[in-house]
């Protein structure tokens, strides 16, 4: 296993110090000089979000001793405006206390450190935040890799459509509405947006040609379900989503693929994309027949429900959704077939 002492941090790492006290910011800015750093200051809450903005440093320091600098304020301000993206913010306080240190945390602070400080210990916890900062990127690079290349596959395959990132979209709207928590909200919309990578791997014609296919041509394609899984198996980041891309085709009666699964042992998620990728499939044009309607492929996905192919509490759910809402999500998402005389109608009660 690589240590992490023998991760590089990058050479020009930049750091923005908030400090209203010259002389406190020339005494950092001379320790960060001395290790090659490139160093933003400023004194002023609204300037420092400015250059967080443009110059995009790698780590900011604050003070919070100074009255006019809210310094768990800006940190938090930091912190939302970096989003998903690792941004440490180390909070700098002459006493320490116990108080502090909680708001510091609170306001998502990466570190505390109290002043006067040793400017040894002081560069090695910096450098080792910038360091778990490095491994973050990698991670987030790499997991945009393959979120880009499925976007990026489907915009070039004009058959598509953009089905993938769709059904990202819409299940993660359908696990809101289930009342799952944000996390697992994502966890949807990356695997709907991966849910089909693995068709990569397989012919385009199996996929274009029109029902029905021999029992060969059906075997090659339920293994898109297993190529997918493998494609994303080496990223960390993503294990959470590997059960949803792999049980995607799984039955509630245990007739799908690509292991059976039957009932509650098919994953969640699983359960939620497949029927939020059956809509959309249905609901969307394609080669060989037009799109249907959103109430036509609601009554249909309601007969399917009866011969055992979803979760049916699930599809209620689904179906009450739709009622409520899918108007404004079909408005937005798979948009194709909307008639304007059916807008104000329920899709199927
Ligand atoms: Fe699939």
């Amino acid at each position: 296993m690589i240590s992490n002492n023998l991760i590089p941090v990058k050479y020009t790492a930049s750091v923005l110090i908030v400090d209203d006290l010259q002389s406190d910011t020339e005494l950092i800015e001379a320790v960060f000089k001395s290790d090659d750093f490139r160093v933003f200051k400023s004194a002023h809450p609204v300037e420092a979000i400015d250059i967080f903005e443009t110059s995009q440093p790698d780590i900011a320091i604050i003070d919070i001793t100074r009255p006019d600098i809210n310094g768990f304020q800006l940190c938090q301000i930091f912190k939302d405006r970096a989003g998903r993206r690792f941004f440490p913010v180390i909070l700098i306080a002459a006493h320490s206390d116990r108080g502090s240190r909680i708001k510091g945390l609170e306001s998502g602070a990466d570190d505390f450190i109290s002043s006067p400080f040793d400017p040894r210990e002081f560069l090695a916890r910096i450098r080792s935040l910038l360091r778990l900062k490095h491994l973050h990127d990698e991670l987030e690079h790499s997991e945009n890799i393959i979120l880009t290349l499925a976007a990026t596959l489907e915009v070039r395959d004009p058959h598509t459509q953009g089905h993938s990132t769709r059904v990202g979209e819409f299940s993660k709207e359908f696990g809101d509405y289930l009342g799952l928590s944000l996390q697992e909200q994502e966890l949807l919309r990356k695997a709907g947006l991966l849910h089909d990578i693995g068709k990569i791997g397989l012919s385009k014609d199996l996929f274009l040609k029109p029902p029905p296919l021999t029992d060969e041509e059906m075997e090659i394609i339920k293994k898109h379900t297993i190529i997918g899984e493998q494609i994303c198996k080496p990223l960390h980041s993503l294990r959470e989503v590997l059960p949803a891309i792999r049980h995607h085709h799984e039955r509630w009666d245990g007739n799908g693929f690509p292991d059976g699964l039957k009932g509650e042992d098919v994953p969640l998620l699983a359960r939620i994309l497949s029927i939020v990728d059956s809509f959309d499939a249905m609901f969307s044009e394609r080669l060989y027949r037009e799109g249907r309607t959103a109430f036509e492929v609601l009554e249909v996905m309601g007969e399917e429900k009866h011969l055992g192919q979803w979760d049916p509490r699930l599809l209620e759910h689904f179906i009450e959704m739709m009622n409520l809402t899918g108007h404004d999500l079909l408005g937005l998402g798979a948009g194709a077939d909307v008639r304007p005389d059916e807008q104000k109608e329920p899709l199927l009660l």
